[in-house]
């Protein structure tokens, strides 16, 4: 990876050079390695606790960046710290059992899965700057979408409302000091809860174009994404290639029937199925995350 920093090229290396663990041998200060070449001038990433010294060739940390985060996961979060603050970039998290279910058939998903699962998800959700959700999941669900299972910010909280129908009364709107945005359809003119931003996109057939909207959010400065569900939104962000890293976390459950996950534009040929590089990471519990890097890897017949 190559990063252009305050006018010099360096070359960034992702490896793991120093941890702080505490005695159950769990991260308290860390950013996943990333040893650098020699940069000409200090910079600090707008991500706290990234600093690099003037003339030095490693970064150091100023708090921890991954609170708590097991040993062999830290690997995952590097590209979510390490992103490029001049450009967005969107993490994606879809959690499945075995059977790629993500809800049974009356739409209950919580909790496929469990509690190494969903404390990945609160330590992405402390790491981005908002959290993207559809309305679908809003209304199933009424999430909180906040970080409770671990330190960290809470994220703003966006939903797609492309018909202005979330319910007033969702967690969503929570005046809780939290930025809320809800991202519509241009064409709808319903009046957005006091407090809450609203952005308006112009759809294509119903739908609004998921890189448009992760650009109307990069210039109100919100410029790391978790999509966060459901399995449409997710899909429509990764048709649309503006996924950058999906993270499919998967449960050891068999559910058997249900919604199902990803469901994206059909293709006839495997050779057309994307495959991107992909880590696997196994969680306590039996979960394993996958961490794909949907910039690379491609298709088998590119
Ligand atoms: N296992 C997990 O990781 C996980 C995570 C989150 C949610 N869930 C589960 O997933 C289910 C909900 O997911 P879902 O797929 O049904 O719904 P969803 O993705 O949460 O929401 C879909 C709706 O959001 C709007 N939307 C999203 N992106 C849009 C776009 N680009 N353009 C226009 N509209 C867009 C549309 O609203 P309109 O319908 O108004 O047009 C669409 O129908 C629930 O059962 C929930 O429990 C599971």
């Amino acid at each position: 990876m190559r990063s252009r920093l305050a006018g010099s090229f360096i070359a960034l290396d992702i490896t793991l050079i120093s941890l702080e663990l505490d005695v159950f041998g769990h991260v308290l200060a860390a950013i996943e390695g990333k040893k650098v070449g020699r940069c000409n001038d200090a910079f600090t990433s707008p991500l706290a606790g990234v600093r690099m010294q003037k003339g030095s060739n490693q970064i150091a940390n100023d708090e921890a960046l991954v609170p708590h985060a097991p040993v062999n996961c830290v690997g995952a979060y590097a590209p979510i710290v390490g992103a490029d603050p001049r450009r967005p970039f969107v993490v994606a998290q879809i959690g499945q059992s075995l059977d790629g279910r993500i809800a049974t058939r009356t739409g209950e998903s919580r909790w496929i899965n469990r509690d190494a699962a969903l404390d990945h998800l609160h330590r992405l959700r402390a790491l981005v700057d908002a959290v993207v959700v559809g309305v679908g999941t809003i209304v199933a669900d009424d999430p909180m979408l906040n970080v409770r299972r671990v330190a960290g910010r809470h994220p703003a909280r966006v939903v797609i409302d492309p018909r202005g129908r979330i319910p007033p009364q969702m967690r969503f709107h929570a005046d809780d000091g939290v930025r809320r945005i809800v991202i519509r359809d241009a064409r709808n003119t319903v009046s957005p809860c006091a407090g809450v931003e609203t952005i308006a996109v112009n759809g294509v057939d119903n739908r609004l174009c998921p890189r448009q909207i992760v650009d109307a959010l990069f210039e109100r400065g919100l410029k790391r994404l978790l999509i966060e569900g459901g399995a449409r939104t997710i899909s429509q962000f990764i048709d649309a290639d503006a996924v950058d890293r999906l993270h499919v976390l998967v449960a050891p459950v068999i559910i058997g029937s249900g919604k199902i996950g990803l469901d994206l534009e059909p293709i006839d040929s495997l050779s057309a199925a994307k495959r991107p590089d992909t880590h696997a990471y196994v969680l306590d519990g039996g979960e394993v995350l996958f961490d794909c890097n949907m910039r690379e890897g491609g298709r088998d017949d590119a």
